[in-house]
């Protein structure tokens, strides 16, 4: 067996719901990226996932599919080392969850904090079924895989433990199949946004990786900034700066310590560090967004990546329905 079947299988995926930002970069997507050299990692657009709030704006799911596979790719995704696909490219996604629906008690889904949270955040008083079983959808995409490994941030860590759930249960019943999955939590930063609040899209307070270096620059120079800080010799409270945040991600540590203490000691303007942080972080986005162009130029490229990562997957898809079919009684695979 080669090196790269006997790796544990590491399996996550996003939601198509716009472009990514720099919470996303780097909380998530540095994270996926660091993962790919130790683990078999799958990496998916979840588009079924999407639908379960977007129904109704179906006509923005293709072009968001499209952005999301771009930034996989701008953060160094890479079919070399990864499979990266679609979720919907698999059908037996959606067979399995049917199957999967069967044994999953209501009262897990009823009690799932992140559904809840859901209904109140979009004012939703009829949730229709999709939502509802979402964690049923996200089982499936875990096992059937037989992903080991689960990376995801703090707010997704209920709907791993309802998969390890679904899946023990599913053990239990119908014997070993796949492995029961475990979350791997990374050092998931909570990147703040222009106006100090967690970055976010519903805050509109983001920067984007596709955005241009001068949007980046009139984005930074909008940032929050010490309101009790009005002067440059105003003493400063760095620890709680957003500019300064971002200065913890892009500054070398000996600078940071001198930025540091200028701020604290009233040596330093917030208009010069800004300026200073945009700086550095357009050079540290500079290759990461020229990969995001390379790609958008090269769309067949982008298309034959979700293809090929797509049959890969499948294949393990397939290998998993037949025999979750079989263990359930059915005829393994349709006859038709
Ligand atoms: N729920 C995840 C999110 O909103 C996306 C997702 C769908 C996922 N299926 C998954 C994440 C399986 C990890 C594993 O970000």
């Amino acid at each position: 067996m080669s090196e790269k079947e006997t790796r544990k299988r590491v399996l996550s995926g996003n939601r198509p719901t716009g472009p990514c930002h720099l919470g996303h970069l780097f909380g998530v997507l540095n994270f996926w990226r660091e993962l790919q050299d130790k683990y078999d990692c799958f990496y998916f657009i979840a588009d079924y996932h999407a639908l379960t709030t977007h129904y109704d704006r179906v006509d923005k799911i293709q072009e968001n599919v499209r952005e999301a596979t771009l930034d996989f790719l701008a953060a160094g995704l890479t079919p070399e080392k990864s499979t990266l696909f679609l979720q919907s490219d698999i059908p037996e996604v959606a067979e399995f969850t049917l199957l999967l629906s069967m044994i999953t008690p209501m009262g897990l889904l009823e009690r799932n904090p992140t559904y809840k949270a859901r209904l109140e955040e979009l004012g939703i008083e009829h949730p229709n079924l999709g939502l509802f079983q979402y964690p049923v959808i996200q089982t499936v995409d875990i096992v059937i895989y037989k992903a080991d490994y689960v990376p995801v941030g703090q707010d997704q860590l209920p709907h791993v433990w309802i998969s390890a759930d679904i899946a023990k249960t599913f053990r239990f019943k119908f014997g070993e199949i796949f492995p029961i999955p475990k979350e791997l939590v990374g050092d998931f930063p909570n990147v703040p946004g222009i106006d100090n609040r967690k970055m976010s899209k519903s805050y509109n307070n983001g920067i984007f990786i596709k955005d241009d270096e001068k949007t980046t620059l009139e984005k930074v120079k909008m940032f929050y900034t010490d309101p009790t800080k009005i002067r440059k010799d105003d003493l400063g409270h760095p620890d709680e700066c957003p500019v300064f945040y971002f200065h913890t991600i892009t500054s070398a540590v000996d600078i940071l310590k001198a930025i540091h203490e200028e701020c604290a000691t009233g040596k330093r303007g917030c208009v010069a560090c800004k300026m200073q942080m945009a700086e550095n972080l357009n050079a540290m986005l500079r290759p990461v967004r020229e990969r995001r162009k390379m790609f958008a130029d090269n769309p067949g490229e982008v298309e034959k990546i979700l293809i090929e990562g797509g049959c890969r997957a499948r294949a393990e898809a397939q290998d998993t329905v037949r025999k979750v079919r079989k263990a359930m009684g059915l005829l393994e695979q349709s006859r038709l």
